[in-house]
């Protein structure tokens, strides 16, 4: 090859190389919904934000889950220590699209130098949700904040400027003076906001009003589900009416979910039985609820997310997010290989 083919060769080479280089990388987004796979980030990492929520903040969906990293402690009978891992804190991670996540690091982080302090490595740290307060205009957290053998049973709260972050940490409280384990908040339309967590040993589920600047409860509250043992609640507003999507309590193992329908948000609730359909569906796909999204700019559009926790590896726990389909008054959660939200088209 003479000098002249030589270069020639090197210029197409170049050209091929840069043409191919932009496919390769669009071959990496995210394009549908696969519930129980591996799901990446922008980046390439797998997602790391279980037990999470969803917050749609000015055309921006943030999720808000627990960064487990590292390896899972077993349980140790001896001193009641349960499955879990270290807290590294609260991840949070950005998308316009519903699929891809670009990752805004860790919002919230474990506190490492104080071994007293709630999100010390050594303690629990579940189910962080976020709303916003459009009277004070700050982002304020609320969380299952847990001691290692999991008898501390209380809510934590941390507040921001911003949706990605810092979050302050401002303590640590048994909400009513009452147990606070798996946990969510709901904001109402009229801008009034709830917490709904698992309480008297997870057997009965508080709804409780917040104060107006959603960090502390305002004192009213109802005892629901009484003796029924839900947790993993998650909640959205169809129609005019409230749903709480549940299940039951087996641990990190699966069971089957239920729905349950209310007028007044603080009760009388009414279940309605398994939303799930599908293969698995009684086990709820092996999977367990965390919160249901609805799907801005669609109308009766909603995800419902759950977590298919790996117990013995929880960080790789995965993430099974399906589409609630209202029919005729109807809800279901049907299982779906993969989907994207052109189901909610039709
Ligand atoms: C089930 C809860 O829903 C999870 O958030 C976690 O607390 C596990 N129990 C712990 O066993």
């Amino acid at each position: 090859m003479n000098r002249h083919c030589r270069i020639i060769k090197c210029i197409l080479s170049g050209v091929v190389c840069a043409l191919l280089l932009p496919v390769s990388m669009q071959a990496q987004k995210n394009t549908a919904f696969i519930p129980g796979q591996v799901w990446n980030d922008t980046d390439g990492n797998p997602i790391n934000a279980h037990g999470g929520g969803l917050l749609y903040h000015n055309g921006t969906y943030y999720w808000y889950g627990e960064y487990k990293k590292g390896k899972t402690i077993l349980p140790d009978w001896a001193t009641w220590e349960c499955y879990r891992t270290d807290v590294t804190g609260v991840g949070c991670y950005s998308s316009k699209d519903l699929l891809n996540w670009k990752f805004e690091g860790i919002v919230l982080p474990a506190v490492k130098d104080d071994p007293n302090h709630d999100l010390h490595p050594s303690k629990v740290l579940e189910r962080p949700k976020v709303i916003f307060n459009k009277k004070t205009g700050k982002f304020v957290m609320w969380a299952h904040v847990e001691s290692a053998d999991y008898s501390k049973a209380c809510a934590g709260v941390a507040v921001a400027d911003s949706p990605v972050g810092p979050f302050v940490y401002q303590g640590s409280f048994r909400p009513n003076n009452a147990m606070s384990r798996d946990q969510t908040v709901f904001v109402d339309d009229d801008g009034r906001a709830y917490q709904f967590y698992s309480s008297e040993n997870n057997e009965t589920m508080y709804i409780s009003l917040l104060t107006d600047d959603y960090l502390k409860p305002s004192g009213r509250f109802t005892r629901n589900f009484v003796k029924e043992s839900r947790e993993a609640p998650a909640v959205f507003k169809y129609n005019g009416k409230y749903y709480m999507l549940s299940s039951g309590c087996t641990g990190w193992d699966p069971n089957v979910a239920e729905i349950a329908v209310a007028d007044s948000i603080m009760g009388t609730w009414k279940t309605i039985g398994n939303p799930c359909t599908g293969p698995d569906a009684d086990k709820t796909f092996y999977a367990q609820s965390t919160y249901v999204q609805p799907v801005i700019g669609k109308k009766d559009a909603y995800i419902a997310m759950f977590d298919r926790w790996k117990k013995k590896d929880l960080e790789d726990s995965r993430y099974v997010w399906l589409p609630v389909l209202v029919k005729d008054g109807k809800i279901t959660i049907p299982w779906h290989e993969k989907w994207t939200l052109s189901i909610f088209d039709k």
